[in-house]
């Protein structure tokens, strides 16, 4: 076992909070990004307290919180030690030898070609004039009033979610929002046994939900537990909807073990077949945080995204935005605001619902004689159910090509054996690829 006795450790115990509060997270940090790898040994709370000029209690204390949080273990006779953790799956590996990725499709991802840029420069314009003097200055970590203004009332119109501007917190896209929830939800946490590999990198432990053709089983969702990562309008990478008693279950749970469901609203104003379903927040908005996100709608450099949140999480989650970083430009903030207020936002998604319908149906026609397309019509991806994966992904890469297996998004300790191909339709490239891909298709199926 490594001990960190044998090791030069830098902690910085420099910034803001209590002198045990700067610990535990200088220590936390180490952890989390393997500084400190697992099985190390921790030094004796005695012998850190001298090491750093502090007290022996402070260091027994931030042991302490971050045992109970699950970075650290403390056994009889072994002392203090970094916890094994249950490792994220590898990065899905882009091919570093071999013909180039002419045609990437393996992000769901919108088309950015279509980025609405004289709407935006309008809005921009409109925006920097009528910008108070007040606006120059240091910024509100909540986000501009205005932004959180126009995404109440859209949000309430759109999603049907219940939003107070008082609740809104603007964050620079849904993985900063999520990513201020590991430290203030205690692992494990519950995912979905398909989803983004970045769900499960940031708890020390997650547990897989089973997902069938009603969305992920909350039924299911165990009572020893208290957070679940859930994607209600749109399964990802799946594509099913999560249904109505589902959608109610998970609610029921959080109230009765005083939990809370994250919704992860990534693209739920892109439904072809019917009148997207509202947000499940709307059923509860003091036991659902809601995340959505401009990334599917605008483009995903914009790294503007929004939580809406129960009461209870207000406070604590400005109280982890106290640094300046992690505010998102007033100027884009205001740009937003307007864009959404003036309609401009309404249009492109209705004029982007369209043109992805078109693809979604040409994706479908093409494919079908070979595999089913699995999914409700929405979203920028789907699935295709096919046993001939690997050959798939391995041809499609020799011309060009780049799709993802199913399997890239299953939790690890998920034991189905689904196995099928997801595909973007949103990129640019997809039309010319789609020909091309579809013989892939002919010659594995
Ligand atoms: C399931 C899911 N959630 C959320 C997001 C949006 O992430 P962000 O707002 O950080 O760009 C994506 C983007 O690809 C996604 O696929």
């Amino acid at each position: 076992m490594e001990s960190w006795a044998n090791l030069d450790f830098h902690l910085d115990l420099s910034g803001p909070g209590g002198l045990r509060h700067r610990l535990t997270a200088s220590l936390r940090e180490a952890v989390r990004s393997a500084r400190l790898p697992p099985g190390t040994r921790l030094p004796a709370s005695r012998s850190l307290a001298a090491d750093l000029g502090i007290a022996r209690n402070t260091v027994a204390e931030a042991y302490a919180e971050l045992v109970a949080e699950g970075w650290l273990t403390a056994r009889q006779g072994s002392g203090t030690v970094v916890a094994q953790r249950v490792e994220p799956p590898p990065p899905k590996t882009r091919r570093v030898i071999g013909p180039a990725v002419q045609f990437d499709l393996s992000e769901s991802a919108p088309d950015v070609t279509e980025f609405p840029r004289t709407e935006w420069i309008r809005s921009t314009r409109r925006a920097l004039t009528a910008a108070p003097a007040e606006a120059f200055g240091p910024g509100d970590p909540q986000g501009r009033i205005e932004l959180r203004t126009a995404l109440a009332e859209y949000l309430a119109r759109a999603r049907g979610v219940r939003a107070d501007p008082e609740r809104i917190v603007v964050c620079s896209g849904f993985a900063d929002g999520i990513r201020m929830f590991n430290r203030l939800l205690k692992p494990p946490v519950v995912v979905e046994e398909y989803g983004l590999q970045f769900h499960q990198s940031l708890w020390t432990a997650t547990e897989p939900l089973l997902v069938d053709e009603h969305g992920a089983n909350t039924e299911q969702l165990p009572d020893d537990r208290r957070a679940v990562v859930l994607t209600p309008a749109h399964q990802f990478p799946l594509g099913g909807p999560l249904h109505p008693r589902r959608r109610a279950s998970a609610v029921e749970w959080a109230r009765r073990v005083g939990g809370v469901v994250l919704e992860d609203d990534y693209d739920g104003e892109f439904r072809y077949d019917r009148q997207p379903v509202g947000a499940v927040q709307g059923l509860d908005p003091e036991h659902v945080v809601y995340l959505g996100t401009s990334s599917k709608a605008l483009s995903p450099a914009l790294r503007i995204a929004w939580m809406v949140l129960p009461d209870r999480f207000v406070d604590p989650i400005l109280a982890l935005k106290t640094d300046r970083e992690q505010y998102i430009s007033m100027l884009d903030q205001l740009t937003l605001a307007d864009f959404l207020e003036c309609g401009a936002y309404d249009s492109h998604v209705r004029r982007m619902r369209l043109e992805y319908q078109r693809r979604r149906d040409r994706l479908v026609e093409a494919v079908s004689p070979y595999v089913k397309v699995s999914g409700i019509a929405a979203g920028m991806h789907a699935v295709l159910e096919t046993p001939h994966d690997e050959a798939i992904v391995q041809m499609a890469r020799e011309r060009g090509i780049e799709v993802s297996p199913l399997s890239w998004f299953r939790h690890e300790q998920s034991d189905d054996d689904r196995t099928g191909i997801v595909i973007s339709f949103g990129q640019p490239a997809f039309p010319r690829a789609l020909p091309l891909f579809t013989e892939v298709l002919a010659a594995c199926c």
